[in-house]
Formats: C-alpha cells, structure tokens, sequence
C-alpha cells in the first residue's frame, strides 16, 4: 500500500504546530497502525531528519499508552486501541490525518504525545482501596454476589488511554472516572472510602480542567474496551448519596 500521510509535528508544547505530509510506501495490510508509523521513523532517521514522537508500550490493547486521533476518530476507525488498529481498515491511495488528543487537560507534549497525568491525579484521589498488610485474605472470605462481580469487571476494563476524553466535543473525563469510581463503590472492599472516593475524584477531575458531560454519548462510542455510558449515571447517583450523607 502507498499512504499519504499528514501527521501533526510540534516541536514542544510552546511551538505552534502544524500538519505535515508524508508519503509512506511499502505498507503491508497486516501492519498494526504504529508499526506503519514505525516505517515512516525509520526513513525519517535515515534522513536525518526528527522522527515523529507518538506514546506506545505493550502494544497489545492494554496498557492505554497509544492515543492517536485518527481521520478525525479517537484511536481510527474501529472500535479497539491504536496499537490494535490495522492497516487492512485503509486503503492504498489513502490520505490519512493523525493528529494527538485534543483537550485543555491533554497539553500536547511533542508532536502526537500529549501529557495524561491528569488521569493520574484523578486515581490519585481515590482510586484505591484501604487493605490490612500481612498475608493475603482467604480468596472466599469476601462474598461477592456474581452480578456485583461482573458489574465490577466490566468497568475495571478502562485501560485509562483518555480516548473518551478526546471524542468528548467538551473534553470531559466522566467516562474514565465513573469506570475507576463505579468498579471500587461496587465492591465490598471499596466500601470504607465510597463516599470519599465519588467526591474526591470528581472534585479532582473538575479542578483538571476536563469539561462537563452532557451526554452526548461520544466518549462510550470511542472507548475500545466498552465502559458503557451509563457508568456516568450510576457515578452521579453515587455522587448525590455521598454528597446529602456528607
Ligand atoms: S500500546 Fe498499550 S494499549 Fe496500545
């Protein structure tokens, strides 16, 4: 496949940034996306010239490290993280635009790399539980009714990559942490801190810049592991007990 692509360089987060065409051949439909933008750095450096900075880890859809805007969707055109997005979804010929995520608490890093540590500090403030040290609990000592348990793992899902924010027309952060809120405050062991947990984390979010919901719906669309959208109406609900019982 031959691909024209216009990528978003900026130098820091002070430079003015600008897209910037390249042209890419050689690129087999079973690449994943990162490893096509993987043969575009290797020119690049061959070159001479700065290769294009973009945030990567497991590369497998799990650790939420990759975030590309792609043709204007968060992660491209398939529902699953960038790093699991393939080129078999493009076709040769294709112009394709990659652009970083885009929002007031995301300032922009270098070129596609956008600082996430927002999403930290929202953990930071309540995303955890209290546990006794020593050894290990009896696994069955806790009874947790299955119902609970799925309802828990299906939110425990967020890998934090932030592309519920990007989708957001107002860059708000209500998916992400409804998923980290509702998966604890289900839970037994999440128990001790559910008030504190629902007040803390979304009085954190606010004070990060991140917009109000007005559920549009885009950021469950964009998510690739599926936190449903009425994660954010289950998290309000949490949110007004803890605040009357305050
Ligand atoms: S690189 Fe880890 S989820 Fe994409």
């Amino acid at each position: 496949m031959r691909l024209t692509l216009r990528v978003w360089r900026q130098k820091n987060a002070d430079a003015p940034g600008t897209m910037t065409p390249y042209d890419v051949d050689g690129v087999s439909p079973d690449m994943s996306f990162l490893e096509m933008l993987d043969t575009l750095n290797e020119r690049l450096i061959l070159d001479g010239d700065d290769p294009v900075a973009f945030d990567h880890d497991c590369r497998e859809g799990i650790c939420g490290a990759c975030s590309l805007v792609i043709n204007g969707d968060a992660h491209g055109p398939e529902r699953t993280t960038t790093c699991q997005l393939h080129m078999r979804s493009f076709a040769d010929g294709d112009t394709i635009d990659i652009e970083p995520w885009r929002a007031a608490a995301f300032p922009v890093v270098k070129d596609l790399v956008v600082d996430r540590s927002a999403f930290d500090r929202i953990i930071q403030s309540g995303g955890y539980i209290t546990a006794p040290t020593g050894s290990a609990p009896e696994a069955h000592a806790t009874a947790v009714p299955k119902p609970v348990a799925d309802t828990a793992f299906e939110h425990a899902e967020c890998i934090g990559c932030g592309a519920c924010v990007a989708a957001c027309p107002n860059g708000s952060a209500m998916l992400f942490t409804s998923a980290k809120v509702v998966h604890l405050n289900s839970l037994p062991q999440g128990a001790p801190e559910r008030e504190s947990r629902v007040l803390d984390m979304v009085g954190r979010m606010d004070a990060e810049g991140f917009g109000g919901c007005t559920n549009t719906g885009e950021c469950a669309t964009a998510c690739p592991k599926g936190i449903p959208l009425f994660s954010i109406a289950t998290m309000n609900r949490e949110f007004v007990r803890a605040a009357r019982k305050r």
